[in-house]
């Protein structure tokens, strides 16, 4: 049997980046969705790790690091503490070494990335003193199995920090109140994941760890071409071809999101949770 054709950013595309019709698609979705929250982490690394607490000599894990670009700017911070950047996916991991090699280094001296599953770190207990993960446990099979391997390799007094998308809070301005929410919902659906955030805190503090903290962000996308390429157009087909919607009414939804960019009435957002930990 042909095997499926993954091309959108949702539904199990993220565990098999490297399987997929065009890998490259995943960098490009991680630098049009993280323009925003680079510049300002680049600009005001102090406020965008509040929450972590960095300092020099810290060690930190950044589980799914992606193309490493928030990694690196924390390994700036902690030097000579170790930054390591773990990743399921070769072309992620190519893409992040290719970037600090452009920045002048290979690999610097306290950043380096490695292949691994976070549903299995291969590391032994206590090994960093923060273990990151962030918009990666919606996506994993096993988010709880994933977030105890994070405690475990957290140090004693270390810090766990997760990041993720409550997907049902995903909004959409749509004169049609009715189709705008089974398109948001249908999306929600299709994250595997896409509300486990909620779990996050319950699941640390049945880990035992204290100064539990759920830090809500809200996110407006402002750009209608940005909602369109990124969220709307790879997951319609999908909505379509399950017989969730008809064609008709995905064409609909298009052309009404797309007028009302025209006439400045576009609206979206969504809120993201960082919820941290800290080890006893
Ligand atoms: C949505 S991206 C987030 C990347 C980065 N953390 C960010 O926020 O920009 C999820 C990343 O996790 C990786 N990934 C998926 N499953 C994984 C797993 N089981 N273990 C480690 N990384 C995984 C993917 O390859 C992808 O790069």
């Amino acid at each position: 049997m042909a095997e499926k054709r993954i091309t959108g950013h949702f539904d199990d595309a993220w565990l098999q980046v490297d399987k997929t019709d065009d890998p490259g698609f995943f960098v490009r979705f991680l630098d049009a969705s993280r323009v925003r929250s680079l510049a300002f982490a680049r600009q005001n690394p102090a406020m965008a790790f509040a929450h972590l607490a960095l300092e020099p000599g810290l060690s930190v894990l950044d589980c799914g690091c992606g193309t490493g670009d928030i990694l690196a700017i924390i390994a700036g911070l902690i030097a000579p503490g170790e930054a390591c950047g773990g990743e399921l996916s070769d072309t992620m991991l190519q893409e992040a070494r290719r970037r600090v090699a452009a920045g002048g280094v290979t690999e610097a001296a306290n950043l380096h990335f490695q292949s691994m599953d976070v549903q299995a770190l291969p590391f032994p207990d206590q090994s960093f003193d923060r273990v990151l993960a962030s918009q990666l446990l919606v996506h994993v099979p096993d988010p709880r199995g994933a977030l105890q391997e994070m405690c475990r390799v957290t140090k004693s007094n270390g810090r766990v920090a997760i990041a993720d998308m409550d997907w049902d809070s995903l909004l959409i301005g749509c004169g049609n109140k009715e189709l705008g929410r089974r398109f948001t919902q249908l999306f929600a659906d299709g994250v595997r994941n896409g509300l486990v955030v909620r779990e996050y805190a319950g699941w640390l503090r049945a880990k035992g760890f204290s100064n539990v903290q759920i830090v809500p962000q809200p996110m407006v996308f402002e750009s209608w071409t940005f909602v369109r390429d990124w969220i709307v157009a790879p997951a319609l087909p999908a909505f379509v071809a399950n017989g969730s919607m008809t064609a008709a009414e995905a064409s609909a939804l298009v052309e009404e999101l797309s007028n009302r960019n025209e006439n400045g009435q576009f609206f979206a957002a969504s809120t993201l949770y960082t919820v941290t930990g800290q080890r006893g």
